[in-house]
């Protein structure tokens, strides 16, 4: 069966329809990229299945659960979780504080018992700190835990906003373009990296203008042009698609 079902899913931005009728669905468990020129909507669709959108019509469901009517750290706490078009890293941050902010919908305790410094606390703060100490080590960033953010290399910086992801525990992961700017040797990095997160049994939705990692890595790949499907298949059926073809190179 699958896990994420998207219906009749539509987003306009006043004259501007960015997301126009789409229907998919993504088995547990695979890679799904999801593919398109730019101003496709891929980004919008992300917005749209982690509620930083409401939809203008149509329906997410994730697990038997609609999304559309919970909100961003609802769906969090679901298990669904995303990366970034553009790094949201914070700076002034150690690396391990980047990937605590992931974990932090996990913790239970208010602000009066963290004021007060309750026992309860010091053991979730505890736990925590192991649950984001495993998500970099996921990443191969442990040794850099206790680094500045800001004092790492961009390709570092893009592996630091996929391991504050991780360390929320998601069922599905959504990762908005996470080899953007990456050098070639970052970029395979990057996509054995995508490959372990799948082997760890989370649902991976790709969005990625690297064709080559796309089609390495990918199990179905969505094309979307103008916000319609254009395209979906296997990565040789996509590739091989004389609309995919047209769309690329404007014909
Ligand atoms: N908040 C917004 N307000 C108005 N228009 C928007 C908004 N967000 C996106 N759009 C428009 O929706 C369309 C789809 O944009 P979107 O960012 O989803 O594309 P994309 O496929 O992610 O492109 P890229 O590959 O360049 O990241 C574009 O025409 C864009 O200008
Ligand atoms: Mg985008």
């Amino acid at each position: 069966m699958a896990l994420l079902t998207v219906s009749n899913l539509e987003k306009k931005f006043g004259g501007v329809t960015a997301i126009a009728g789409l229907d998919f669905q993504v088995d547990p468990e695979i890679i799904f990229a999801i593919i398109g020129p730019n101003g496709a909507g891929k980004t919008t669709l992300f917005n749209l299945l982690t509620s930083i959108y409401q939809p203008t019509t149509g329906t997410v469901t994730f697990d038997g659960h609609d999304l559309t009517r919970l909100k961003p750290f609802q769906i969090a706490e679901l298990g669904v979780t995303r990366t970034f078009q553009n790094l949201q890293i914070f700076l002034n941050m150690t690396v391990l504080e980047n990937v605590m902010v992931g974990c932090h919908l996990r913790s239970r305790c208010g602000i009066i018992e963290a004021a007060l410094r309750l026992p309860s606390v010091i053991r979730e703060e505890k736990q925590v700190r192991e649950m984001a100490m495993e998500a970099l080590d996921f990443c191969g960033m442990s040794e850099l835990a206790d680094r500045d953010a800001a004092s790492l290399p961009y390709g570092m910086l893009k592996k630091l906003e996929v391991a504050r992801a991780l360390a929320a525990k998601p069922r599905m992961l959504l990762m908005d373009e996470p080899a953007a700017g990456l050098n070639d040797t970052e970029t395979i990095v990057m996509s054995s990296l995508i490959r372990d997160i799948s082997r760890s049994g989370i649902t991976v939705l790709l969005v990625e203008h690297n064709m080559g990692l796309v089609m390495d890595v990918s199990d179905r790949v969505l094309v979307l042009n103008y916000g319609e499907l254009l395209s979906q298949g296997t990565p040789q059926e996509v590739q091989c698609d004389p609309r995919v073809i047209a769309a690329y190179l404007g014909e």
